[in-house]
């Protein structure tokens, strides 16, 4: 069977690998440019690599017409936005992958906010839209309660601002910096300026990634998703430097109770969208979480698709034939998946050049070496990202290059092995990762414990997500 693969990233080439590790199908896959990594995979399958604007409908029907595959799958969320799953359905081709209407979860936090709000699903938050900027910096100046200042659209997981002082309008500083943020994230919304201001949560993140097929839905492991650029999460946000998973399929600061309510919110989310839209939910919808002590789980806002670097930890976790899940929740068939997953723990360390995220030019067209067999000798996994293969050297492209994943007994072990796996990556550029992945997990149980013992306490006194001091007038927005 062929499988036709779009996207061109890590979490693309963890795809390949599980694809072609399946020995069930041939690969075949449409990228901007040339992965190693899911070259690898198209090559050992005897597929065929396409290279072109994977943002295109029309370009993506013109390889479907050339590939004429069984199935496929669609890795990143532009080219979801963009129709790349209504161009397979279209041509009758099953894929993993929602409409661009439904992948409006993603697209639009208003949007996705309003949905919750519709459908009373639990974890969400107040907010307010504004599609002006001057409209939401007199909010900011005017309200002083603890925000996130967001833009509405997504921006690869970038802009978001904080404001956390409940006394901020006392102080004009403050009022300004507010302001000062609002103008920050205007500069990165491209057109119809829509921002949205939140009430501001905290407590330990996680991710719950969920295959469905409209009917079934398969909740994978966890996985946590470190954010900031450099080390002890300092730095501007980044799509992530790293991430966890595992043991099983909880989180160390995440307890069953709080996995299962946070799978009933994914799929509510599911079923909310296709009332909204009439389209079957057909791919994986990411809960990006929150323990908070206003909710427990707390929706934070929700991918189309799987996230990167978390893809990465989980994908080779998973024991059992992920290639045939796949095909299964494209063809309507989910029902019938096995999911196996190793119980071991894997943490993912990504490496980008000098320059990611803000000078991107300067992280561009520099040279990356790495000793694989060393690598697997040693435990260590690498999924190819921002890396091209041009005149037979791996050159970067200007993103997060490489994720080294590292699979063992405990998070500790698998930190020593990915220390001796980064040491064997070299460049004639510095590069950039951070060794504190996996390795902040005490903190986050003790956080984890502080949240739940409130939220619990909410539960008993039946006001769990109600807020009291989240309006200026004295109301609920
Ligand atoms: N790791 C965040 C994302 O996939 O957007």
């Amino acid at each position: 069977m062929k499988v036709l693969l779009i996207g061109d990233g890590a979490r693309e080439n963890s795809l390949a690998f599980s694809i072609a590790k399946s020995g069930r199908y041939q690969l075949y896959a449409f990228s901007s440019y040339v992965n190693p990594g899911i070259k690898e995979n198209v090559d050992k399958t005897n597929g065929k690599y396409f290279v072109g604007d994977i943002l295109s409908k029309d370009e993506v029907k013109r390889v479907i017409s050339q590939v004429s595959p069984d199935f496929g799958v669609i890795g990143p969320e532009d080219p979801l936005f963009n129709g790349a799953a209504d161009a397979f359905r279209e041509e009758g081709i099953p894929v993993v992958g929602p409409s661009s209407k439904a992948s409006t979860i993603e697209k639009s936090k208003v949007w996705m906010r309003n949905l919750m709000w519709k459908y009373n699903i639990p974890g969400r938050l107040r907010y307010r839209a504004f599609n002006n900027l001057a409209d939401a910096a007199k909010f900011v100046e005017e309200y002083g309660g603890s925000i996130a200042i967001k833009p509405s659209e997504q921006v690869g997981g970038k802009g978001v601002k904080v404001v956390a002082d409940i006394q901020a309008y006392l102080s004009q500083e403050k009022r300004r910096a507010a302001s000062r943020s609002v103008d920050e994230i205007g500069r990165l919304v491209k057109d119809e300026v829509k921002i949205i201001i939140e009430e501001k949560v905290d407590g330990p993140e996680y991710t719950l990634h969920v295959l469905t097929d409209g009917r079934s839905f398969l909740p994978l492991p966890l996985a946590q998703d470190y954010k900031h650029a450099y080390q002890d999460g300092i730095g501007p946000e980044t799509g992530g430097m790293g991430s966890i998973s595992g043991p099983g399929y909880t989180l160390p600061f995440i307890d069953e109770d709080e996995y299962k309510a946070t799978f009933e919110i994914v799929k509510q989310t599911a079923e909310a969208i296709k009332k909204e839209t009439g389209d079957e939910y057909v791919g994986f919808i990411s809960g990006q979480m929150m323990l908070t002590e206003l909710w427990g789980p707390t929706v934070i806002e929700f991918y189309s698709r799987l996230g990167d670097p978390e893809a990465s930890a989980i994908v080779p976790r998973i024991t059992s034939d992920f290639g045939e899940i796949l095909e299964l929740a494209a063809t309507g068939k989910l029902n019938k998946a096995k999911l196996e997953v190793d119980p071991r723990p894997s943490i993912v360390r990504a490496i980008a050049p000098l320059g990611y995220p803000l000078n991107r030019d300067l992280a561009k067209g520099k040279e990356i070496s790495l000793d694989l067999p060393k690598m697997k000798e040693i435990g260590c996994q690498a999924f190819f990202g921002a890396i091209s293969l041009y005149g037979g050297k791996l050159i970067t492209t200007g993103s997060r290059a490489l994720e080294l994943v590292a699979i063992d007994d405990t998070y500790e072990g698998a930190v020593k092995k990915l220390d001796l796996c980064t040491s064997l990556v070299s460049s004639n550029t510095k590069l950039i990762y951070r060794t504190d992945i996996g390795r902040t997990i005490e903190e986050q149980v003790e956080k984890a414990e502080i949240v739940r013992y409130s939220y619990k306490d909410r539960i008993k006194r039946g006001v769990l997500g109600a807020s009291m001091d989240w309006s200026p007038n004295g109301g609920l927005w």
